[in-house]
């Protein structure tokens, strides 16, 4: 392995500055697209460029026939005097579009996945929108190559400057935090995109909890022997027919005796071969990312801490690896979760709401005001949203809300009904419950549904599917390259802001 992965950098080294200083490699500028006049429009901060210099800019654009879409990149020689060798021009599109952050922060994100190999940028996209520019370049910089036997010569941009107009006290913390935030996304992303053989239950623990100690959070890590004896038996269900036993991680940032507090639950299935009722083997790689829940919350919570944000917040992770073998689940077992409840286990690929159902009735057990969940537990939410919508379920109005800020911060959340008729489909020949319906309509929904049943009365709850969006495996776009995506990790940190500003 080329690096390790505790000390490891996630992203360029971000820094404030308010000139164009020299010896920058690249200085990256904005360009939307024409309003009135017929031409596009140069995006670069007051006085940073001198008449000269910016007409030198505007006319190499047009030569190479940059017209500012959105997304559209050109690079150029920077004209003489700049202090730069180049200048990248990123479109922003129309111009009412630079009020938007997400898209700020996604052309940001174009831009620097264009810079590999770039030892220091400089830009000017920050005196738009600071935050966003910062958040942009911090993700689209992210690179994975813990398991390349050489270290790629051309990464990710090393060092990006943001030009900002005065870099006040305010401004260092705008950039520290919106750094902070960044960072919590690409450690999610680190825990998705590392390989099964290398992250399994125990090491998944074993690393929460090195994180998790290392930002101020109190960490308690459940043994498969304790999962056992306290009755957890989704996870150990779910866990038996691996050789690497599963862990419930539970990590609590304290903010006070009169703060609000906050439960989180992640699906942490370090591998999900579906068990006894297999997947088919054209695509299950992407199970890998099955854990991608429970990186969100450990994430998340660490950045809780980090920022010290105002609520109490306690995760509770559960983690298992879902393996066919001789002491796996069957079709058919019955198990009895955590708190009493008997399930049938009808489908052993249907083994996230199982683990989840343990750990949602140990989160309530707190008392939080607030319950979020979030996993990769249905293919049905892809079918239904696609691969970028998370699918948003719960109590009403928390579900509304929760999917209302996702939207807010460019993550596109989006609210689920649970139709009435679902829960009977549940019904189990002989026990509670069973994990899946007799039909396949509504697959995403039944599953909030299954989860619902354990959610202790008077919690304001949300669930929140991200099967597709946690993991992409098309193409890169905007700040997002291929593998773990770190969604929803800005989400949940920002209702998690927002609970504690409302006292
Ligand atoms: N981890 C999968 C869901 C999934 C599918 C995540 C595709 C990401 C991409 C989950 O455990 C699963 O297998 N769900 C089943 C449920 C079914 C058996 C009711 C599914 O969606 O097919
Ligand atoms: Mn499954
Ligand atoms: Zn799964």
């Amino acid at each position: 392995m080329s690096k390790s992965s505790a000390n490891r950098r996630l992203g360029p080294e971000l820094s404030l500055v308010t000139q164009i200083g020299k010896g920058d490699d690249v200085l990256v500028i904005g360009l939307t697209t024409a309003e009135d006049d017929g031409t596009p429009t140069l995006v670069i901060g007051d006085g940073l460029l001198d008449d000269a210099q910016a007409g030198a800019v505007d006319s190499a654009l047009s030569a190479v026939g940059a017209t500012g879409a959105a997304g559209q990149l050109s690079r150029i020689p920077a004209p003489p005097g700049l202090g730069v060798s180049s200048v990248l021009a990123v479109g922003l599109g129309a111009p009412a579009k630079l009020d938007d952050s997400e898209h700020v922060r996604r052309q940001a994100g174009v831009a620097a996945r264009s810079l590999d190999g770039v030892a220091s940028a400089v830009t000017t996209l920050s005196t738009i929108d600071l935050t966003a520019a910062a958040q942009g370049f911090f993700l689209g910089s992210y690179r994975f190559d813990e398991f390349r036997s050489k270290e790629p010569e051309k990464s990710g941009v090393t060092a990006v400057k943001l030009l900002v107009p005065a870099s006040d006290k305010q401004t260092k913390k705008d950039l520290e935090r919106a750094e902070a935030i960044a960072t919590a996304v690409a450690t999610a992303r680190d825990f998705v995109n590392t390989p099964p053989s290398h992250l399994y239950p125990d090491e998944f623990a074993q690393r929460a909890k090195a994180l998790g100690s290392a930002a101020g959070l109190k960490v308690e890590v459940l043994d498969e022997a304790a999962l056992a004896k306290d009755g957890y038996g989704g996870i150990v269900g779910v866990g038996q027919g691996s050789s690497r036993p599963p862990r419930l991680v539970r990590l609590t940032h304290t903010a006070g005796r009169k703060a609000k507090t906050v439960a989180l639950v992640g699906k942490g299935i370090t591998f999900d071969t579906g068990g006894i009722s297999i997947k088919p083997a054209a695509g299950m790689d992407h199970m890998t990312s099955d854990m991608g829940g429970a990186a969100a919350i450990v994430a998340t919570t660490i950045l809780a801490a980090k920022l010290d944000v105002g609520v109490n917040v306690i995760a509770t992770v559960p983690m298992a690896e879902n393996m066919p073998s001789g002491t796996a689940q069957r079709p058919g077992d019955v198990l009895t979760q955590y708190g009493g409840k008997t399930v049938e286990a009808l489908n052993t690929d249907a083994e996230g709401r199982l683990i989840l159902a343990d750990a949602i009735v140990r989160a309530c057990e707190d008392n939080p005001d607030y319950l979020i969940d979030t996993a990769t537990l249905t293919g049905a939410q892809m079918v239904a949203l696609g691969t970028r919508t998370p699918g948003v379920m719960g109590t009403d109005e928390f579900r509304d809300r929760v999917a209302t800020i996702s939207r807010s911060v460019g993550e596109s959340g989006w609210a689920m009904p649970f139709p009435e008729e679902l829960r009977s489909d549940l019904d189990s020949r002989v026990a509670d419950l069973a994990n899946i319906t007799n039909h396949r309509w509504g697959g995403m929904l039944s599953a909030g549904v299954f989860l619902r049943e354990f959610v202790a009365d008077g919690v304001e709850w949300a669930h929140i599917d991200i099967a597709g969006p946690a993991f992409n495996t098309g193409g890169p776009w905007g700040y997002t390259g291929k593998g773990g995506t770190g969604v929803p990790v800005r989400t949940i940190f920002a209702v998690l802001e927002e609970i504690a500003a409302e006292g």
